[in-house]
């Protein structure tokens, strides 16, 4: 039974507590109902595509419609740049983020963009379950955001349509597309390349006008966005980590009754962990996609290539540690453990 109460409707929240769910959610009007509206950049077939899309789905079966979730992909609501004053305005509730794009608020989260410095999705989760990542999270509270999980996508690779990219050299002068970080920003600047900051939705674009040469990415924004047509070499790098927080609007969240706020948790702690393979298996998709179509010329870096990069690098980690102390650095794995040039 529907108890009478504030109502919830778009954009605006009231709490109050609901002992049962409505029985048929046809019967309730969209006012009556709580709608959160999830806005990302992606599409619809990559890992955050699909994960939003179930987390709507269990959200809706296990309130009897109550809630919905509705998710807007693609940049069809809010662009990069756009999406952070959505969701803290209330104009949408939720969104998700790469951490690269969070830095702007909190400038600690480029830890997650240094090169080199995670060698698979558990070494990034496993970071973010430390007292390092806990300070990470508390940050983004500080700001308004509620941090409900973290989403892995999966590693960097970097594409270009002028020459292989293996020697140091080969960078000089490309123009690579950046997410908003410092960090990726510094990172190409140190390869001798230019770095320029595009939203995610300008990168094909841009690629097709030439306004830029270079991009680094995953395999499954690679092949979703079908980047890859319009670059001809890509080196499997695995250089940089790609993962997503999933944030709601904080004020929004606290105004849910506990009863919604336990199965918001609840759905979105079984699609976290769903999402985690699915991305792993996503990408060894598109990754097969792109050794098999003759299209891109790949090469895998070898060891002695990455130990080139990384030493290249290195003075990254010493800015980071300059802004922001070595708290966050020491948490890093290779830091726990004898770097493997050394
Ligand atoms: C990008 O901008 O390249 C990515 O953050 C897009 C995404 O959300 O995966």
């Amino acid at each position: 039974m529907l108890t009478t109460c504030p109502i919830i409707i778009l954009f605006v929240s009231v709490s109050c507590q609901y002992g049962t769910y409505p029985q048929d959610h046809e019967q309730l009007s969209a006012d009556e109902r709580i709608v959160i509206r999830f806005s990302h950049v992606v599409g619809e077939d990559t890992p955050k595509g699909q994960a939003s899309r179930k987390f709507a789905e269990l959200v809706e079966s296990r309130t009897d419609g109550y809630v919905e979730v509705q998710v807007f992909p693609n940049s069809f609501l809010y662009r990069d740049g756009e999406e952070f004053d959505a969701l803290l305005k209330g104009d949408v509730q939720m969104i998700a983020p790469s951490t690269s794009k969070v830095t702007k608020l909190v400038p600690e989260w480029q830890v997650i963009d240094l090169p080199f410095a995670f060698n698979s999705d558990q070494e990034v989760n496993e970071y973010l379950e430390s007292p390092a990542g806990q300070v990470l999270w508390d940050k983004l509270k500080r700001e308004g955001l509620y941090p409900l999980a973290f989403w892995n996508n999966g590693f960097k690779q970097m594409t270009n349509n002028r020459n292989p990219l293996i020697d140091l050299a080969d960078f000089k002068n490309l123009r690579f597309r950046v997410m908003s970080s410092e960090v990726l920003e510094e990172q190409f600047s140190l390869l001798g390349a230019q770095a320029h900051v595009d939203a995610f939705d300008q990168v094909y674009p841009l690629l097709e006008k030439g306004e830029i040469d270079a991009q680094e990415n995953t395999f499954s924004n690679i092949v979703n966005k079908n980047i890859h047509t319009q670059q001809e070499y890509m080196t499997i790098s695995n250089h940089g980590y790609l993962g997503y927080l999933v944030l709601m609007n904080e004020k929004f969240w606290q105004n849910l009754s506990d009863e919604i706020q336990i199965v918001l948790l609840e759905s979105m702690q079984e699609v976290t962990e769903w999402e985690r393979g699915i991305a792993e298996e996503i990408n060894r998709e598109n990754r097969q996609t792109l050794e098999q179509c003759d299209c891109v010329n790949l090469h895998e870096l070898t060891h002695e290539e990455r130990v080139v990069w990384e030493r290249a690098l290195e003075p990254l980690y010493d800015s980071f540690t300059e802004q922001f102390g070595d708290k966050y650095i020491h948490y890093i794995p290779k830091f726990k453990k004898e770097r493997s040039y050394n």
